[in-house]
């Protein structure tokens, strides 16, 4: 079974004719985007805002109309991957390097729908590095700054130079200490000058669509309880 081909379609159920609809970035997304192209191409009337340009790219490809973020008055449901996801629907992304656009995007939905395989599940954040996009100019200020916070920190690389995000930003990986409470991590980090965002999408999550390893793998979807 592929599992992440099963999560990614699942998300189509949610998306309605003339919605606005924030397109994210990874390897099972990529199910959503080429299912929605299908549906585009049997009729389907929505318009999508990518959050990268591998995803800019690949929804040309499958004949998604997109549009830009500034043109549209709110987004109606987002869909995007994740590298970690713990009880509370609470994430780390970014391992794509898009975290700072999935961001904006998965803020701005009425409906941020969540897709990963089971791999992702975590009780607790914090065995998948934390993306940190920070700004070239001053890095090891910041990079100073963060590891004074009490997180480790490693400049991400592609082919041996640094790593450049969609806005021309680099990454550092990072680990933090057990028992970090992370909604002050994710204010304390953002609070750096040099720092531009940071992987924790905490509380952003409505919906979550993974299988349930102990049920054949069957489709659940998860609520975030508001409480
Ligand atoms: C990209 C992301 C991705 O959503 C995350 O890395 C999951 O990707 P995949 O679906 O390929 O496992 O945050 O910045």
């Amino acid at each position: 079974m592929n599992e992440k081909k099963a999560v990614g379609e699942k998300a189509i159920e949610y998306i309605e004719d003339g919605m606005v609809v924030g397109l994210g970035t990874g390897s099972t997304v990529f199910y959503t985007i080429s299912k929605l192209g299908e549906c585009v191409k049997s009729g389907l009337s929505i318009q999508g805002v990518p959050t990268s340009k591998q995803t800019e790219k690949l929804a040309t490809k499958v004949g998604i109309p997109l549009i830009s973020l500034n043109r549209v008055e709110q987004i109606d449901v987002a869909i995007d991957g994740a590298d970690e996801v713990d009880p509370d629907l609470n994430l780390i992304k970014g391992g794509g390097g898009a975290l700072l656009r999935e961001k904006i995007i998965a803020t701005a939905a009425e409906t941020f729908i969540v897709v990963a395989d089971p791999e992702k599940n975590v009780e607790k954040l914090g065995s998948f590095p934390l993306p940190v996009e920070v700004l070239p100019f001053g890095l090891k200020m910041t990079q100073k700054k963060i590891q004074e916070l009490g997180l480790t920190t490693q400049l991400r690389q592609m082919q041996g130079t640094p790593f450049q995000t969609d806005n021309g930003h680099y990454i550092l990986d990072c680990h933090f200490p057990d028992r970090t409470n992370l909604k002050e991590l994710e204010r304390e980090l953002n609070l750096i000058p040099g720092v531009i965002e940071n992987g924790l999408f905490l509380g952003t999550a409505d919906k979550y669509i993974t299988l349930d390893r102990d049920n054949n793998n069957s489709i659940v979807i998860r609520q975030r309880n508001n409480g």
